[in-house]
Formats: C-alpha cells, sequence, structure tokens
C-alpha cells in the first residue's frame, strides 16, 4: 500500500517525511488555500523535497475543456509524472478519457460512489480517490465502499487502483491496509494516530527502569 500525505505545508511533509516511509503527496483547492501563498510556490516547493515521490494536484473548471487546459499549465510547471486529480462529475469523466488518451496521470477524485469509480477506471484513471470519513458522514461505509471498488477492479482486470482518501481515524486506514488497498492519502495527525501506541511506551519505558537499576541512569548500550 502507498502511504500518501494529504498536506501541502513544507514543515509538515518534511517531518512526516523523516519519520515515515512516504511515497508522495496529495493536496486539494482547500488544502492549497490554507498555505496563504500562490499555489505553484508551495508546489515547487514541494515538487523539489519529495524528488521522485508522487504529486497529486487538483483541477477548479467545472468543464471538461477547462480540466484538460489546466492539466497542462500543471505539468508545464510541475513535470509531466504529475498526477492530475480530476473531479469524478460528467465533465470529469469526458476530461479524463482525454486526458488519458494523450497518456497524462489522472486521479479521478470526490469519488463517493461504486459507479463514478468503475466509469473512471474504464475511462482511463490511474487511481481513484474514494472519500472515506465523508461517506461515513453520509450515513454510509466508507470502508466498504473502498473495499468493493478494489474488488470491482480486480474482476475487470482494470490496472487502476484505488487512493483511498479522506480519513479521520486509523482503523480506517488499517483496514484497508489489511485488505490490500493500492494507496491511502492520510493527514499528518491521522498518520501520527499509525504509530501512536501506549503501550509500546508503558512497555520501553519498564526496559530503561529494568537496566538503569543496574547500570545507573541514562546509560545505553554505548
Ligand atoms: C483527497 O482527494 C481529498 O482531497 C481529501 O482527502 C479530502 O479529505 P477531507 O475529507 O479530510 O477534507
Amino acid at each position: 500500500m502507498k502511504l500518501i500525505i494529504d498536506n501541502a505545508n513544507i514543515n509538515d511533509i518534511r517531518s512526516m517525511y523523516e519519520y515515515f516511509p512516504m511515497d508522495g503527496v496529495t493536496c486539494n483547492p482547500t488544502i492549497l488555500a490554507k498555505e496563504k501563498r500562490p499555489p505553484y510556490e508551495v508546489l515547487k516547493e514541494i515538487r523539489d523535497f519529495i524528488e521522485e515521490g508522487e504529486l497529486h494536484v487538483q483541477v477548479l473548471s467545472d468543464l471538461a475543456d477547462g480540466m484538460v487546459e489546466e492539466a497542462y499549465k500543471i505539468r508545464k510547471e510541475l513535470g509531466d509524472d504529475t498526477f492530475i486529480k480530476i473531479p469524478t462529475t460528467k465533465e470529469g469523466l469526458k476530461a479524463i478519457r482525454i486526458l488519458a488518451a494523450a497518456g497524462i496521470n489522472v486521479t479521478a477524485t470526490a469519488i463517493y460512489t461504486q459507479m463514478q469509480a468503475f466509469l473512471a477506471a474504464k475511462a482511463g484513471a490511474q487511481y481513484v480517490a474514494p472519500y472515506i470519513n465523508r461517506i461515513d458522514n453520509l450515513g454510509s461505509d466508507g470502508v466498504r465502499t473502498a473495499k468493493e471498488i478494489h474488488d470491482m477492479f480486480r474482476n475487470y482486470g482494470f490496472k487502476t487502483e484505488v487512493l483511498a482518501a479522506s480519513f479521520k481515524n486509523s482503523r480506517q486506514v488499517i483496514t484497508l491496509c489489511e485488505y490490500g488497498i493500492g494507496a491511502t492519502t492520510i493527514s499528518p495527525d491521522v498518520l501520527d494516530l499509525l504509530i501512536k501506541n501506549d503501550s509500546v511506551t508503558a512497555a520501553l519505558n519498564v526496559f530503561r527502569k529494568d537496566f538503569e537499576k543496574v547500570c545507573g541512569k541514562g546509560k545505553t548500550m554505548l
């Protein structure tokens, strides 16, 4: 499972890359706006820092022609390997087909249903991004939706992978990891929850206390 950070703050990204085995960065217009700086200035900094890592950037146009135009501008500014996040609307499907036919990396985003995912995959998207927590908040089941999309892609032999997004707790991530989902994009606070465990801290404290009783305070294996 690829582990991608859903954030555009360079300090957060540097910090997450320092501790976690990260594969890239995603953002959306809301995440970018939080930086209160020109978007390409923010994104170029991220691009340089993550080197070969995946960078997923979303378009804002409602119509297919505008989405395609934005896609070419994003690639010009940030490189041809950038994944263009296209909202999975009717216009979005048209844009996905045009971009995929031109060999451009597409992440179909704003996925709430299995049908959107099917259509986006058939149109040629590399990834589809179901919004796990937002689906949960509609009274449905985001994790189940992502699993069903994953299974559907396998049944059809599609190469498209699920890039599960919008997580609010570690359980949602762990369940999808166990299931073999292709990728997840996670905010820094939820990433931290994946490794935070009070039982581990308690066990390590006992080891330290036992060792220090015999070898002295602050002693290590040095
Ligand atoms: C990803 O494509 C989405 O932009 C993002 O993960 C949404 O997350 P949120 O529901 O936490 O805003």
